[in-house]
This record gives C-alpha cells, sequence and structure tokens, in this order.
C-alpha cells in the first residue's frame, strides 16, 4: 500500500532523456543478444573444430567420409535365367527391383549380397598391412576360425578389463517355419558372447545365457523367440545386466526379459520377463546415459509406435515413467546414442526380416519430443541408401578417441538361412547440416548431420581409442 503513493525514483524526464534511456536499454539488450549468438557461434565453432580436427585433418578419417558408390545391375528378368529359378518366382506385377534379388535365395545376384569368406577379416590369418579391415556384408570370422554369430547384438565397453564385449543371438541352426505364414526362425540357442580389445578380432566366450531344452513352460524353451539382447553394466549393484526381446514363436507374447552376471563373460541367471508398463514390447534396446540412468526403448502398440521410460537404479526394471514418441511412425530396431548433450537415434521401418530404409532422429531430452531428421545413409547407390545397404540397425557405439564418430551395427538378415546372416558395420559420423532442420535455437539448427558412410572395405583411423 506504501508503495501506492511512492514518489518515483526515477526523475521525471524530457523527450530528449526518455530517449537515451530506450536507447541504453536497446543496446543492453542487444548487447545480451549478441553475447547469446557469439557464444553460440564460438560453441559450435569449437564442435566445428573438434570436427575439423578429426575428421578434415585427419587422412585417415577423410577416407571414412568418401563417398563410394556402386554401380550393381539388376539381371535381366526374364527368359535369361535359368529356367529352374523362373519356374519358382511368381510373375512379377512389377519390374523386378534390388531387394526382390536380396530376398531371392536362387538370385544370380547372391554373391554379392552374401559374399563368401575373404582371409582379409579372418584374424587367424590377419597379417600384414590388409589387417584390421572391414568388409561389410562378408562372413567374419571368430579368432578361433568359425562364423561369428552374435546378430541382433550390441557392444559393452567393460571399463575394468578395458575389453569390448559383443552380444548377439547365436543362431547357428536350421531356418525353418514353424508354420505355412509364420516368418522364418532358428530355435533359440542362446546369447554369444564375443571379446575384443580393438573392435575387429573377436574371441568367443561361449554362449552366456542358454536356451532351456525341456522344460516348454520356460520363456526361453528353444521353441520361443530370443532376440535383440543388449548389456549395461551397473556400478551400484556391480553387476552386468542385460535386457533382451522374450517372445513366442507368433510374436504374441512381445515381452522383455531381464537377467544378470557377476563378469561380462557370463554366465547370466535369467530373471524372467515382463511386459513393461503393461504394453507389448517387441524390438527393444537399452541405453545408459552419462548420468548413470538407464532407459529401456521399445517398438509398442503393434509396432505402430516406441515406448521409452528409465529403468529402476538397479537396472532390473523400469519404473512408473513411461513416454510414447514416433507415434504412428511403425518403427523398430532402434539404436540410441548421444553427442555434445544431443540425443540420437536410428530406427528401421518394420518388413520382417527384409531390409528398409533407415531413419535417424533427434531430441534434446532423452524423454522426448523427438524429430526425425532423415536417412542417415550415404554411398553405395539409391538401393543401397533406402534399404540401409540392405541391412538393419541393432547397435550405435561411440568411438572414444574420435568424438563425433561411432560405429554403425546393422544385421544383413539372410531369411533363407538366418545362421548365415551377415554385420554390416560402418562409420557413422555426426556432423555437419541436417538435411531438413525442424528445431532451431537462434536460427541454427539444434542437432547435426547423422551421416552412415557406406564402404565396401574400410579401416579405423588410428587414435580411435583413447586407450591404444
Ligand atoms: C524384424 C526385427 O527387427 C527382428 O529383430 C526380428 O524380430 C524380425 N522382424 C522377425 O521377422
Amino acid at each position: 500500500m506504501r508503495n501506492k503513493y511512492r514518489k518515483p525514483t526515477t526523475l521525471p524526464c524530457n523527450a530528449g532523456s526518455r530517449c537515451s534511456t530506450s536507447l541504453v536499454l536497446w543496446s543492453l539488450l542487444g548487447f545480451l543478444l549478441f553475447l547469446h549468438l557469439y557464444s553460440y557461434i564460438c560453441n559450435r565453432d569449437t564442435n566445428g573444430e573438434e570436427s575439423r580436427l578429426h575428421v578434415s585433418h585427419h587422412p585417415q578419417f577423410r577416407e571414412l567420409q568418401e563417398v563410394e558408390e556402386e554401380n550393381i545391375q539388376v539381371p535381366p528378368p526374364k527368359g535369361k535365367r535359368s529356367p529352374r529359378a523362373e519356374k519358382r518366382r511368381p510373375k512379377p506385377k512389377r519390374p523386378t527391383t534390388l531387394i526382390d534379388e536380396f530376398l531371392d535365395e536362387n538370385s544370380q545376384m547372391r554373391h554379392v549380397f552374401f559374399p563368401g569368406l575373404k582371409r582379409a577379416i579372418d584374424p587367424t590369418q590377419a597379417a600384414g598391412n590388409d589387417s584390421y579391415y572391414y568388409y561389410p556384408g562378408r562372413i567374419w570370422l571368430d579368432t578361433d576360425g568359425n562364423p561369428i554369430q552374435a546378430h541382433g547384438g550390441g557392444v559393452l565397453y567393460d571399463k575394468s578389463s578395458r575389453t569390448y564385449y559383443w552380444y548377439g543371438e547365436y543362431k547357428d541352426g536350421p531356418t525353418y517355419h514353424a508354420h505355412k505364414k509364420g516368418a522364418a526362425r532358428v530355435d533359440i540357442i542362446g546369447v554369444g558372447c564375443y571379446s575384443s580389445k580393438d573392435l575387429w578380432s573377436w574371441k568367443h566366450e561361449g554362449i552366456v545365457l542358454a536356451a532351456e531344452e525341456t522344460n516348454e513352460t520356460h520363456d526361453l524353451h528353444k521353441s520361443n523367440v530370443l532376440e535383440r539382447p543388449k548389456v549395461i553394466y551397473n556400478e551400484k549393484s556391480g553387476k552386468y545386466v542385460m535386457w533382451m526381446h522374450v517372445d513366442d514363436a507368433n510374436y504374441t507374447k512381445a515381452a522383455v526379459g531381464v537377467a544378470i552376471s557377476d563378469t561380462p563373460d557370463g554366465p547370466f541367471d535369467y530373471l524372467g520377463s515382463h511386459r513393461p508398463h503393461g504394453y507389448e514390447s517387441r524390438d527393444m534396446t537399452i541405453f545408459k546415459d552419462d548420468d548413470g540412468v538407464a532407459y529401456l526403448i521399445y517398438s509398442s502398440e503393434d509396432n505402430s509406435e516406441l515406448h521409452m521410460g528409465p529403468l529402476t537404479e538397479d537396472y532390473l526394471n523400469v519404473t512408473s515413467v513411461v513416454r510414447r514418441i514416433l507415434v504412428g511412425q511403425r518403427r523398430e530396431a532402434p539404436a540410441l546414442f548421444k553427442h555434445h548433450g544431443i540425443y540420437y537415434m536410428i530406427t528401421s521401418g518394420c518388413t520382417g526380416w527384409a531390409p528398409n530404409e533407415a531413419l535417424a532422429h533427434a531430441a534434446e531430452s532423452i524423454l522426448g519430443p523427438w524429430e526425425t531428421i532423415g536417412n542417415p545413409c550415404i554411398g553405395g547407390n539409391k538401393m543401397f541408401r533406402v534399404t540401409t545397404f540392405f541391412a538393419q540397425s541393432t547397435f550405435v557405439l561411440p568411438l572414444p578417441g574420435l568424438p563425433g564418430s561411432f560405429m554403425f551395427m546393422a544385421d544383413r538378415w539372410n531369411p533363407a538361412d538366418l545362421r548365415d546372416s551377415r554385420y554390416v558395420w560402418l562409420p557413422l559420423i555426426v556432423a555437419g547440416p541436417v538435411d531438413q532442420p525442424l528445431e532451431y535455437s537462434f536460427e541454427f539448427p539444434l542437432w547435426s548431420r547423422v551421416s552412415i558412410y557406406w564402404h565396401r572395405k574400410w579401416r579405423l583411423p588410428q587414435g580411435w581409442s583413447r586407450f591404444k
């Protein structure tokens, strides 16, 4: 009340002083705005410098970003094929595409998609300059000389042993159809585990979570489905925690399973399964944030949307917090990563074992909102780019010595013989402007482009690991 009648503390002013007050105010505002923009640009420049340092000035790094074209021709459609293959093929309603060829087990191009062994990727033969090269899509042998069985997998970096562990579906069994219209499947064998110091030569550590052979009511009975296992380490409990997609042969159970171990190379004890937050859960992944909070991300509501929510402190369960994201977009195979405080995710469409177009998504906060920022694939040819190089995302692993660079891990499924599915590992780089910037902060997009570069043969640049 007193203030109501208080004399103004500022002196009454004439036109000139009013003008100078507003001038001061506007200059102050302008200065603040300039400061904000300046710090933002500096920030971008620092990030840019980081990218320049690693991306442009490093000759080996430049190699990763070279756009490598593929000139693969679809063979003549009819008549010129072998009569047997022609008979088995239903009359095409539309021109044959590379996807048709990819899915045709009798295709003349089979060797293009599923090439045979090359000595250089055989770590038992590795020597000289030709070692440490990745050949996406080729058979990849472990250090015992056996094809690696870690499909739909993910990699854990174990700090205490400075070792990478690759976990995935061990599918070294016959492919069959449980019933006429059912998807191609391999009985559960278990989760394969491989260890490596260099992300290139992998030692088989065994099956760290095995199928149940006799008890038909067990989640992991061999007649069921165990897919996309991922492992994270819980600092508080000292346990390695594995989450996986657990299902019946018809994919109607739609649940997640959890297992734990005291050591990264297992054995893991299976704790059971549930539908997270009461919802269907099929393709899934887990992501551990810098602050130690871990999240479950899963395709739900008949794969029409993704759900995302934090796990409990021990990582053994979900909490009551959950968000629906990419609603109505029908995405699966999520693979999450983080760069400069922004969350990124690669997903695939839902076409069974057949390849489809990957999309990259970005968010300032992990629980959303998430924006779709386009197809990340670069190189190959158009067909390669709209099929994620004939593969499907499974994991994105940060390369600690090269900020902004990641290992993109994908599966090139072979539905005719799932055990012979291949791995497509390629460099993923977060840098440069996005194709379709949707979110802006002071005229600058909030996030950078996610690019996955196709290479027939490539290697990691020196210094990719801080610990080498
Ligand atoms: C696509 C999924 O991403 C795979 O993990 C697997 O569930 C297949 N569908 C089964 O058709």
